[in-house]
């Protein structure tokens, strides 16, 4: 496989809809982004189109665990999935480019953020929160939204994190009325958009 300009960097610029930065040592692509992102399905078009393995951390812990997500939630309780993601971004490989798939939690705990800009290129699957709450059509799969209101936390919980995710990223793309690929389009082509130098 042709390696990509990108690839091969150590340092490059990036662009998104509201903002130019600056991205350090990005060797992996790390999806961040509240739940019902599409961060998953965007990860896995990422992984064939880059050649790159993909790790997501919610599959990580819960094959670790031998339970799916809300079980360990349920059984272990928050705080302990906390660390468990927290362990898990330990131990992702830092030798070679990745894609990296995140919880939307993740951002919650300051020692996760600096993790993440340590793997890569930190980008920011987001929406207005109406777009959230149509694309998040099950409920019942979310443990933090097993609520007397879930409509209501769903909101406070965006309101909470959205400027954790602001500060964790080096790119943010608005996934609103985007497919997964044209999504990760996206992506690849603001990264590679501008090389060292520019
Ligand atoms: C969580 C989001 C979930 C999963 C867990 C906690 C959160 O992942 O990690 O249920 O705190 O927002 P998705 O973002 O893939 O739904």
């Amino acid at each position: 496989m042709k390696r990509q300009a990108w690839q091969r960097m150590s340092t490059f610029h990036c662009r998104s809809s509201i903002a130019y930065c600056r991205v350090s040592s990005a060797r992996s692509i790390v999806l961040i982004g509240f739940m019902g992102t599409g961060k998953s399905l965007v990860g896995k078009v990422l992984e064939q189109r880059t050649g790159f393995r993909r790790f997501d951390t919610d599959e990580i812990i819960s094959s670790k665990l031998r339970m799916p997500i809300e079980k360990i939630f349920s059984t272990h309780g928050e705080k302990h999935f906390r660390e468990l993601e927290t362990e898990t971004l330990l131990s992702l490989p830092t030798e070679e480019p990745t894609i990296i798939v995140t919880g939307g939690g993740i951002v919650l705990r300051s020692e996760n953020i600096d993790l993440l800009k340590g793997l890569g290129a930190v980008v920011w699957l987001d929406a207005d929160e109406a777009t959230l709450r149509t694309r998040i059509d099950r409920l019942s799969d979310r443990p933090l939204l097993q609520t007397a209101n879930p409509e209501a936390t769903l909101s406070e919980l965006l309101e909470a994190r959205q400027p954790l995710y602001r500060s964790a990223a080096d790119l943010r793309v608005d996934i609103s009325q985007k497919n997964p690929e044209q999504i990760a389009e996206l992506i690849l082509k603001n990264i590679s958009d501008f090389p060292v130098g520019e």
